[in-house]
């Protein structure tokens, strides 16, 4: 039987269905976005399955011929949102942003067959090619010297836009003259504390110009762009994606890729241990290149458990900092350690929850035997959407909820979560 919550998600996700494809929320977020889309897929598995392979599908649709799959796919051009199709000028069709974004779809894909039957590994057939070529991009492009750490070129790549991790690196973009005017529509639609601030949003485009000019180049981003970070959100979901992948390769009989997978699972596991910072005794990001450490522990700081990365202690080091931090909230998981002096409760990534990164968390918590931790998480998150409803995010000291309201990826979270004891589906 569907609770009143889980047929108010379903109806969440029916109403940002755009045939195909599924935005994020209306007017703030009129397209399709990467890691949305996938997890949009989750939500719909529980009900439609054809609807879920089709959202991955769509999303694919748009991957470049070298392997990268972007962040946004401007299937229309809409006056709501900025920066458009005409300011990143992809040259691709359809037109879609320069970059890309947590690369969570091998993961979900997995999730989608395992739940699933023969009808829905033979869905996963064709994707495979596609997503092997998407993780050959990631490793390739983001990390040419080969060192195990993938970078990331925009703070949006890494999905955690305003984030303080990226302050060392944003600081560090000179602003150039000819930036032009422009008009952000963002703060049109949501209160301006809640957003990233102008100061951040002129580095935003400083790097899109480079990017443009110089055609997209991947490796001149990677090598010359005016940001290049270690991200362990990005490294932390890329190899828990390969992870994923390589067991696809298996079920798909595609021996091939085995070796090939494999290879980079191995490099990326030493790699990650770029991102220790021995002076918080946690993964933090790092200014590539600088070699500078953010100084703060973040909610994906907490994905080195749904990677299976680092050693026995440092997983235990990051299980403390875990529960320090969620005695400091009301609701966890926060996406900034709120005893950090640049903790902001509800200004975006800077300390707001986010039910997606809960949901990997928690994931990751359960399969490292950190269950207390994990239960608490994703108690907290149902607490939040209880009380609050779907939004984009939450304050983790008031629960209220803020930014976009009727949220795809809050519905599709609790739809694979399902409602708790309130919910058959849970069982
Ligand atoms: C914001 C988020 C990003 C998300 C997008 C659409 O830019 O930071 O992670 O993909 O909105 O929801």
């Amino acid at each position: 039987m569907e609770s009143r919550l889980d047929q108010e998600a379903i109806r969440i996700l029916k109403a940002n269905d755009r045939g195909g494809f599924t935005i994020p929320t209306a007017r703030l977020y009129p397209y399709q976005w990467n890691w949305d889309s996938a997890f949009a897929a989750l939500g719909f598995a529980e009900f439609d399955r054809d609807r879920a392979w089709r959202e991955i599908e769509t999303l694919f649709e748009a991957q470049w011929p070298d392997g990268m799959l972007p962040h946004i796919v401007f299937r229309q051009n809409d006056p709501d949102y900025f920066p458009g199709p005409a300011i990143w000028q992809s040259n691709t069709e359809p037109p879609s942003s320069g970059h890309s974004q947590p690369p969570v779809t091998a993961s979900v894909v997995l999730r989608m067959v395992q739940g699933g039957d023969a009808s829905d590994l033979e869905r996963a057939r064709p994707l495979f090619a596609k997503m092997l070529a998407f993780h050959r991009w990631y490793h390739e492009m983001r990390d040419p010297d080969g060192t195990g750490l993938v970078g990331i070129v925009h703070p949006w790549e890494s999905g955690r836009d305003n984030c303080p991790d990226w302050d060392i690196g944003m600081d560090r973009i000179a602003v150039p003259d000819d930036l032009g005017p422009y008009q952000r529509r963002d703060t049109e639609h949501i209160d301006p504390a809640e957003r990233p601030s102008t100061a951040q949003y002129d580095r935003y485009l400083t790097i899109i110009k480079f990017g443009r000019e110089c055609g997209w180049d991947h490796v001149e981003m990677a090598r010359n762009g005016p940001f290049f970070m270690g991200d362990p959100g990005v490294q932390f979901i890329l190899m828990r994606a390969d992870r994923d992948l390589l067991r696809l390769a298996e079920l798909l009989g595609e021996t091939a890729a085995q070796e090939q997978i494999g290879r980079w699972l191995e490099r990326a596991s030493a790699g990650c241990q770029l991102l220790w910072n021995p002076e918080v005794n946690a993964f933090c990001a790092r200014d590539l290149r600088t070699g500078e450490f953010s100084d703060g522990i973040t909610s994906a700081s907490m994905l080195a458990f749904y990677a299976g990365a680092g050693t026995d202690e440092q997983r235990a080091a990051m299980a403390v900092h875990a529960a320090r931090i969620l005695d400091q909230v009301a609701f966890g998981f926060p996406s900034f350690d709120p005893a950090h002096p640049r903790f902001e409760a509800k200004r975006y990534w800077r300390g707001p929850v986010w039910a997606i990164i809960n949901f990997l968390i928690v994931d990751g918590l359960n399969e490292a035997g950190e269950t207390q931790l994990a239960e608490r998480i994703r108690d907290d998150t149902r607490r939040l959407v209880e009380t609050a409803g779907f939004f984009e995010y939450f304050d983790p000291q008031s629960g209220e909820g803020i930014g976009g309201s009727d949220f795809t990826w809050t519905a599709a979270v609790h739809l694979v979560w399902g409602s708790g004891s309130t919910n058959s589906r849970a069982a």
